[in-house]
């Protein structure tokens, strides 16, 4: 059936990271976290509740979920959108604002699916890159913005796989060229350090602004598939034309209910994984390796000679990091302090 397929679609392999049945398993940036308790009592009993109710299609708005999020986010409930992961968000604006003749702009080596959105909307992608250290500068964002004169433009803050957050001033000098939307995901921002803004503050002030978020990290709940926005009313009126109708199920919307009403238990280990998080930076510093800053729950270390043999030989060790394809770079994501000790002693093999 390949003749049929996209032309832009052929001859490439579907994303996705390896899922191995490996003891330690930092590739995917997960809470390696279980539930607690409490809280898997409390969304199992809303599934329960919802069960008899499951001939009928959900709330195709989510209005009280939406509600929820907003209390969370400290918004207004007519700012949020929700979908299944960010992911279904960032598609959904590339479907409204974007597609065919029209372009959307990231600042690689930044989250890959961005580009794959693009791709499966018919979006003309661009890379703008980034300096050699793997920082943004606003001179450079918007150097880009003025050359491309993208219809969307994606930053990532905290960045993944480098794992450090932008600095507002880069934000605020996109959204003052006035061109396109301009998505700022903030998959991980839980995890940024003390004293890092969000651009939820920038809300009020900027119409253009979409912030994205998701309780996969974090929340620990990314088998629930959840994600959404806070943007201008105007821009979540506009995804809802592109929305599959009833995309969110009623038990996603129950179960997401359920842990947002539990979120303090459900952070509560957001600590301890940033904990880990700096201890692998200072570790994989001290052993003479270089490394990114992180505001997130993963770190970008390196260099090797062949990353791919040096993510061999942790595999081996029983350690499963992420290949993120970046020349002499790996990326491990910060889970219990087990898994971290485990990590850092098959670090110490490779040394050997
Ligand atoms: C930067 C970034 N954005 C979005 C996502 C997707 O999250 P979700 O599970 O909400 O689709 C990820 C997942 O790894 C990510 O790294």
């Amino acid at each position: 059936m390949s003749e049929f397929l996209r032309d832009e679609l052929k001859g490439r392999t579907a994303y996705g990271a390896p899922q191995l049945d490996v003891a330690v398993r930092l590739n995917t940036n997960e809470n390696s976290y279980p539930l607690p308790s409490d809280v898997a009592d409390a969304v199992e009993k809303a599934l329960s509740d919802e069960l008899r109710g499951l001939n009928r299609y959900p709330d195709r708005d989510a209005v009280a979920l939406r509600e929820d999020l907003a209390r969370y986010l400290g918004v207004a409930p007519e700012r949020v959108w929700a979908a299944n992961g960010s992911n279904e968000i960032q598609q959904q604006l590339l479907q409204a604002f974007a597609g065919p003749g029209r372009t959307a702009l990231g600042f690689g080596p930044a989250y890959s699916m961005h580009p794959l959105l693009a791709l499966g909307t018919a979006t003309t992608w661009v890379d703008g890159g980034r300096g050699p250290d793997f920082g943004l500068t606003a001179q450079h964002a918007v150097a880009q913005v003025k050359e491309h004169l993208p219809h969307v433009t994606f930053l990532c803050s905290p960045n993944n796989p480098t794992g450090t957050a932008l600095s507002p001033d880069v934000v605020e000098a996109v959204l003052e060229q006035e061109r396109g939307i301009v998505v700022v995901d903030e998959a991980y921002a839980e995890f940024r350090r003390p004293g890092m803004p969000t651009a939820i503050s920038l809300l009020d002030k900027h119409e253009r602004l979409v912030v994205t978020r998701t309780m996969s990290k974090a929340f620990a709940f990314a088998g629930v598939r959840l994600g959404y926005m806070a943007a201008h009313p105007s821009i979540v009126e506009a995804v809802q034309l592109v929305r599959l109708p009833y995309h969110l199920s009623s038990l996603t919307q129950a179960a997401a209910r359920a842990a947002l009403a539990h979120s303090e238990a459900l952070l509560g280990t957001v600590e301890a994984i940033k904990e880990q998080r700096d201890r692998i930076v200072d570790e994989l510093r001290a052993g003479g390796w270089q490394v990114a800053d992180s505001d997130a729950n993963f770190v970008l270390f390196g260099r090797f000679d062949d990353q791919k043999a040096a993510w061999q030989r942790l595999l081996d060790q029983g350690v499963l990091v992420r290949d993120v394809g970046l020349p002499g770079w790996l990326r491990v994501t910060a889970g219990t302090p087990e898994e971290t000790s485990a990590f850092l002693g098959a670090m110490k093999g490779l040394r050997a």
